[in-house]
């Protein structure tokens, strides 16, 4: 089998993790039950370019059991967990192309390596399949019927496609169905998130002038879980509403300029770059640390901190000091890559368990109804959103009301007053 991991010798141990994850994701464990009864994914060919992770081991495993024949490669230098990368091929026979801490060159090296077999379903986080098959693979276009997409930057890069016309099959984004972002991005990030920078620099959030860089889904999780635990959070935001928004939570609100000279933490969460530049760094307290949990390494000024900077140590695990030119001290966390995933494990699996049975039954759908969808970004149908929903609250043992006729006629209606 063609593979690429760091030492297939961590295998039994990423086993052990990847079976303890799966205690916690049911609903996938029940898709999982179907797709082996069904084999509804026959012969389907699937690359999927994901965080290499006990929760990703246990989707890549559903989809095998779901009859498809799945590649699986990192979409992240740094978020690959080495001992599932291992046991996803040791164990469950699944190829895998991923080494915790790649260089560019393996990072593209594996993507390809995990479009080999010629896929007719790209499964991304990130877009980076699409973008390599659309640029520089564009033989491989015939063969894929649809693709997914798991994050807020991988479909904001799918919607600039299909607007230029040059998206060549339909994308489902996983990421806007309602049991993905508000569960994953908030819960998931904010929880993960403050656990990154723990692990890294085991810091007390008490007190703490954490600044949160972005109000959307991602960054209301980590503002809420950072206060929760004592921190005094500022946020900043370029969207009125988002930022009335965060006023209105509780939160003090200012422009980063502002921001840079006060905060004690730094968290970008906004897709977007440059959010912390040398203007920042500038007048930044000594001491002050940067994390990001956006997508990609961009939203802090890398090469700006290293022109500043007289010299550069890695002080601990997940933590470059920089020195600059006046004396002050600047803390990188994770090199500025995801660190919910670069020094903790991503988010947690009974919240990665609905954005994976999300991403198993949109593939599903793909394979029934590719040849009815135009090369466009896609919403998850709302009715496997609600089918996530129903199965996760059973999981749970909650059970809900459900309208009577009565009730569903008044909503019917426009003529029922008082
Ligand atoms: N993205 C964030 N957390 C993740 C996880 N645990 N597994 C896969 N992708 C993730």
């Amino acid at each position: 089998m063609d593979y690429d991991v760091k030492d297939l010798a961590l295998s039994p141990k990423g086993k052990d993790r990847i079976e303890w994850a799966q205690q916690s994701m049911p609903v996938l464990r029940m898709i999982r039950s179907r797709f082996l009864r069904d084999k509804p994914l026959a012969g389907v060919r699937i690359s999927a370019c994901l965080h290499v992770t006990t929760e990703t081991a246990g989707l890549a495993v559903t989809l095998r059991d779901g009859g498809a024949d799945v590649r699986v490669c990192a979409s992240n230098p740094l978020s690959t967990q080495d001992d599932v990368a291992a046991a996803l091929v040791q164990e469950y026979g699944i190829p895998a192309f991923a080494i915790k801490g790649e260089d560019n060159a393996t990072y593209y090296r594996h993507i390809a390596s995990a479009l080999a077999h010629a896929p007719h379903i790209t499964m991304d986080d990130g877009a980076d399949l699409v973008t390599c098959i659309l640029t520089e693979r564009k033989e491989l276009i015939p063969h894929v019927i649809g693709g997914t997409e798991e994050t807020t930057t991988g479909v904001i890069r799918l919607r600039s496609m299909a607007k230029e016309g040059v998206l060549k099959f339909p994308v489902i984004s996983v990421n806007d169905a309602d049991t993905k972002h508000l569960f994953d991005n908030r819960y998931g990030t904010g929880q993960s998130t403050v656990d990154g920078v723990l692990r890294a620099t085991n810091i007390l959030m008490a007190g703490m002038r954490v600044v949160v860089s972005g109000y959307g889904w991602c960054g209301r999780g980590v503002a809420l879980r950072a206060k929760g635990m004592g921190a005094d959070v500022i946020v900043t935001e370029i969207n009125p509403v988002r930022a009335l928004e965060a006023v209105m939570d509780g939160y003090r609100v200012m422009p980063m300029d502002q921001a840079a000279a006060v905060g004690q933490l730094f968290i970008t969460v906004t897709g977007n770059k440059g959010i912390v530049r040398k203007e920042h760094f500038e007048v930044m307290r000594d001491g002050a640390m940067l994390a990001n949990s956006g997508h990609f390494n961009v939203e802090i000024d890398i090469p700006a901190l290293e022109s500043l900077s007289t010299s550069k140590r890695r002080i601990r695990d997940f933590v470059d000091e920089y020195t600059l030119g006046d004396g002050r001290k600047i803390y990188l966390l994770g090199e500025g890559r995801l660190i919910n995933l670069a020094s903790a494990e991503g988010h947690p699996a009974s919240v990665m368990d609905m954005s994976f049975a999300d991403q198993s039954l949109s593939v599903e759908y793909l394979v029934r109804n590719h040849d009815r969808l135009q090369n466009q970004v896609y919403a998850v149908p709302t009715e496997i959103d609600h089918q996530v929903a129903r199965l996760k609250l059973s999981s749970m043992n909650v059970e809900i009301d459900s309208l009577n006729a009565d009730q569903r006629s008044y909503l019917a209606s426009w003529n029922q007053g008082t």
